[in-house]
């Protein structure tokens, strides 16, 4: 006996939603399936490319110049504002790919603790500086002080003269200094300041324990 008809249709709808159950399901589950798939694949690409460029990073870093002292010597001492102070610093590029800007004027300044002696320009001034080598920054500077007006340091400054040991700081101020990558990647324009301590005896040239003394230098 042949079931009823709306009974068959109704079977047969059953098998229609049914099937469009699954087929819904597996779209569904292909859908996930890709999804997570380009998620790692993502994931996979990015993590790929953050170490490739921190490797590049490590390779083309900038390191900073670096400067010591060649030579120094004061000359007229006493410094009752008639001497001079000459100097001669080695910059060092000891990038193997990198090369520096140096934009703008450079100023020296001779100080001792805190009282100015001397100051003026340094040569060269705005020049580039390849990879991997060395040039020599020097200056002749008057010597200004410290003056006799001020007498806390005038006496102290006398007095380590006298004795054979006067400490200065050697200032160099970089008004603008850029690192070229490759030719092409220009970093931006930083101001850097270099300090050299340093120790001059009764003749006014340096003691022999400061000739190369290296610099501090701050961007
Ligand atoms: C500075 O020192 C370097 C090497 O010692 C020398 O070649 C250069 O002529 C000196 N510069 C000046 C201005 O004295
Ligand atoms: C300076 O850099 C260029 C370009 O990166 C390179 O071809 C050259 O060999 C480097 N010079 C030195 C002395 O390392």
């Amino acid at each position: 006996m042949p079931p009823p008809p709306q009974t068959e249709t109704a079977a047969a709808g059953g098998g229609r939603s049914r099937a469009r159950r699954i087929a819904h399901r597996t779209r569904d589950s292909c859908v996930a399936v890709f999804c997570s798939t380009l998620c790692s694949v993502l994931l996979a690409v990015i993590l790929v490319a953050g170490v490739a460029l921190f490797v590049a990073w490590l390779g083309l870093r900038p390191h900073r110049p670096r400067f010591t002292l060649s030579s120094f010597s004061l000359s007229g001492p006493g410094g009752q504002g008639q001497g001079q102070a000459a100097f001669n610093v080695s910059d060092r590029n000891p990038n193997r790919h990198i090369g520096i800007y140096y934009d703008g004027a450079t100023r020296a300044s001779l100080r001792f603790y805190d009282a100015l002696v001397a100051s003026g320009p340094a040569f060269p001034a705005g020049w580039y500086q390849p990879n991997m080598t060395t040039i020599s920054i020097a200056g002749v500077l008057d010597v200004v002080g410290p003056t006799p007006a001020d007498p806390a340091a005038w006496h102290s400054f006398s007095a380590a003269l006298h004795a054979g040991r006067l400490p200065l700081r050697l200032e160099l101020v970089f008004s603008g200094v850029r690192f070229r990558v490759a030719s092409v990647f220009h970093s931006g324009r930083q101001r850097m300041h270099v300090k050299c301590d340093l120790l001059v005896g009764a003749d006014g040239n340096l003691l022999r324990e400061s000739v190369g003394t290296s610099c501090d230098r701050y961007l």
